[in-house]
């Protein structure tokens, strides 16, 4: 299993992703092309003989980082891509000095708050209807550095 940055190339199928892993709200290419050439992401990927398993991504901003992206294509799931991913995205942090990251969970998301708990985020307050279905969101952080 290799673990890269992303680069342009990807995000078509990174956008097809979207689509099986967040069927309700899906980042279009147009939406992960932003956040790509902001000049502030950060995007890292498995890939397994040329297929794209799992990716996450990450916006950074001085000492704060929003980790806005992370998913592994579901037949692949339970395998430690996830973890992968999200250890990549937390040392890339470190290495850019932020102290501080933060995410968007679903309240009904036990798999991925389980893979932020393991890893030191802790649950700071609800986002009440935050998703465009109304589900609330529960914003999590966790200090580095
Ligand atoms: C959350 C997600 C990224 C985890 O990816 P993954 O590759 O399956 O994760 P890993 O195999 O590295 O699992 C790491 C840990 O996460 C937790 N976890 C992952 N899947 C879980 C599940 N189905 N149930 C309970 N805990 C789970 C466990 O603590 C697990 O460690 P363990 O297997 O030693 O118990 C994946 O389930 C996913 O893509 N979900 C859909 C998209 C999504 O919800 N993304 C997060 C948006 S905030």
């Amino acid at each position: 299993m290799k673990i890269r940055p992303w680069t342009f190339e990807d995000l078509t199928t990174i956008a097809a992703m979207e689509k099986d892993c967040f069927p309700q709200a899906p980042w279009s290419v147009q939406m992960l092309a932003d956040s790509f050439l902001s000049g502030r992401f950060v995007g890292v990927l498995t890939e397994e003989e040329g297929v794209i398993t799992a990716y996450g991504g990450m916006s950074v901003l001085l000492d704060e980082a929003e980790i806005e992206l992370i998913a592994t294509a579901e037949e692949y799931r339970r395998c430690g891509r996830g973890q992968k991913i999200l250890s990549a995205l937390l040392d890339e942090a470190k290495k850019r000095g932020v102290e501080k990251v933060f995410l968007e969970v679903r309240v009904s998301n036990a798999p991925a708050q389980r893979l932020y708990l393991r890893n030191g985020f802790i649950g700071q307050y609800a986002r009440s209807r935050y998703y465009p279905d109304g589900e609330d969101a529960i914003v999590m952080k966790k200090t580095i550095g």
